[in-house]
């Protein structure tokens, strides 16, 4: 079985980080989002196919070095096409059925059983959907009995929407449904393709694992907090001459004596912790330096940057910014 992984788009709400490195190569909990993204695969899976666009190169190299023993193939769009003109270009040759996959979605889905229910079902697809409050952001199903979709709507107002059932990510289909996707124009499959297949059969798998979407630095953090309360942090030793309490992930060649690294903290190969920092609930990259007494807490800082000491920066997603 082929899995379809959708990981073309710019993350720009993780902007400035996303412009040096693609979001779904930022840590959480230790290991890339891609990481977290390729686990939830079953051992059926036996190939994987990565609909790349943005900074498609770096996620080959870091596919590539991590993951030798899958198979892997790319296929690039020079111009992005949307999660249906993704699905398209890439999904030439896929198996029957096939995985779709998000690559920002962190989460806790039994996918064997996903399948087992797209075999029962004999319908075109299933689509894994779990419970949220706010719908807002999300593609939203209604479900009928033995909850078959009856209707889909993306990012609908509270009012229209017709439950708190929102697509996880994480779904199958028969390989017929990419024939009904035009080709070479971006489109939307979620709201230009899935309400036409409703009458064909897609039908809902509730998921009540943890789940959460990784493209915001506040839900990323969140996800980072899930995924560390679930044990799949790590590892999370803090080094010598360092304090605090809870879990942490600490890469290579860290220093950090007489600081303090809290809980949910995530820290890069490299990072230094000058006497006296603090960090508390945030993601700190490779090479990042925290000078003396500096606190960083809520926030995302990228590779190599230096964070000032004796100053709180809370809730900031830090980067270097590109000249115009
Ligand atoms: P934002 O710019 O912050 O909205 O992030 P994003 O560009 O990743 O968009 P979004 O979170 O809506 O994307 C959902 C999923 O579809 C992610 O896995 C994206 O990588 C993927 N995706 C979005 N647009 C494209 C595209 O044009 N081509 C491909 N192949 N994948 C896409």
């Amino acid at each position: 079985m082929k899995a379809l992984v959708l990981i073309g788009g710019f993350g720009t709400r993780l902007r400035p980080i996303t412009y040096s490195i693609p979001k779904q190569l930022i840590p959480i909990a230790g290991k890339p989002m891609l990481y977290h993204v390729l686990d939830l695969l079953p051992p059926e899976v036996d190939e994987v196919v990565l609909a790349t666009g943005y900074k498609a190169e770096v996620i080959e190299r870091y596919v590539r070095g991590h993951m030798p023993a899958v198979r892997v193939q790319f296929v690039e769009e020079k111009t992005p096409l949307g999660t249906g003109g993704g699905m398209r270009n890439a999904g030439d040759d896929m198996s029957d059925p096939f995985l779709l996959m998000n690559s920002d979605v962190i989460a806790q889905v039994d996918v064997r059983a996903l399948l087992d229910l797209h075999r029962r079902s004999g319908g075109v697809g299933a689509m894994t959907l779990t419970e949220v409050d706010d719908t807002r952001p999300y593609g939203v199903a209604a479900l009928g009995p033995d909850d078959r979709i009856v209707g889909f709507v993306e990012k609908p107002q509270p009012k229209d929407a017709p439950s708190h059932w929102i697509n996880a990510g994480v779904q199958v289909w028969h390989r017929s449904v990419l024939d009904r996707i035009p080709r070479g124009r971006a489109l939307s499959f979620e709201t230009e393709i899935v309400p036409g297949l409703l009458s064909h059969g897609i039908y809902g798998f509730r998921s009540r694992g943890y789940w959460e979407d990784a493209g915001t630095p506040e839900r990323l953090l969140h996800a980072q907090r899930l995924l560390f309360d679930a044990g799949r942090g790590g590892p999370g030793r803090r080094p010598p001459g360092a304090s605090g309490h809870g879990p942490v992930a600490v890469g290579h060649d860290v220093r950090a004596e007489g600081a303090e690294i809290g809980p949910y903290s995530c820290l890069g190969d490299g990072v230094v912790l000058h006497s006296g920092a603090h960090v508390e609930n945030s993601v700190l990259m490779d090479g990042v330096t925290v000078h003396a007494g500096g606190r960083v807490v809520g926030s995302i800082v990228g590779p190599g940057m230096e964070v000032a000491g004796g100053v709180r920066t809370e809730n900031q997603v830090l980067g270097t910014t590109p000249a115009p």
